[in-house]
């Protein structure tokens, strides 16, 4: 399995993915509005045919004041049923994070995940390192209420 960045020919690939895995999916422009605005910080995982298996989607923070800290932002993260439970989603988010820190400066990395995904939350808080920042009440369409993490990308 191969971890590299996103390319624009892979966006139907990550669409595709993402329709299989999660309820939360969104327009092809949505993806190629990350792919124009942030090209360097979201990330694909391809088998030895080159076929989208994961990805994590990612983007800078939009809404930060003028002076203030870059932060990042992990819109959507998946990995096909039959490839989980290799590391793919760890690499992933390793991958997007160092990218984040070294291009943008980015100070920490958010996200927002069910509270019911226990996998997810499993890689986050405890593989990864993420905290809950807040729980966001009825974030999700059908009602559930999301986790807003967060982790710090400063070295000590
Ligand atoms: N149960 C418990 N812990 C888990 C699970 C699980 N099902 N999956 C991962 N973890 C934890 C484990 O600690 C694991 O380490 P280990 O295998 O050595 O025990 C660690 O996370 C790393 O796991 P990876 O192999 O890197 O994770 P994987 O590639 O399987 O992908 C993911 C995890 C992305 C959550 C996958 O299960 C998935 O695609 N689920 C459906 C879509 C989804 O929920 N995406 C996240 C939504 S939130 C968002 O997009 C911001």
């Amino acid at each position: 399995m191969n971890i590299r960045p996103m390319r624009v020919d892979d966006l139907m690939g990550m669409q595709a993915c993402n329709l299989q895995n999660l309820p939360e999916n969104y327009t092809m422009r949505y993806y190629l509005y990350h792919a124009m605005t942030w090209p360097s910080i979201s990330y694909v995982a391809e088998d030895h045919k080159g076929r989208i298996v994961g990805y994590i989607l990612a983007k800078m923070d939009e809404d930060v004041q003028e002076g203030g800290e870059p932060r990042g932002h992990v819109t959507s993260m998946s990995v096909l049923r039959s490839y989980r439970r290799l590391g793919l989603a760890k690499k992933l988010m390793v991958q997007a994070q160092e990218a984040m820190a070294n291009i943008y400066r980015a100070s920490h990395v958010s996200l927002h995940v069910r509270k019911s995904n226990r996998a997810a939350l499993a890689l986050y808080r405890d593989t990864l390192g993420f905290t809950v920042k807040d729980i966001e009440k009825g974030y999700y369409a059908d009602g559930e209420d999301a986790y807003s993490m967060r982790l710090s990308l400063i070295r000590e």
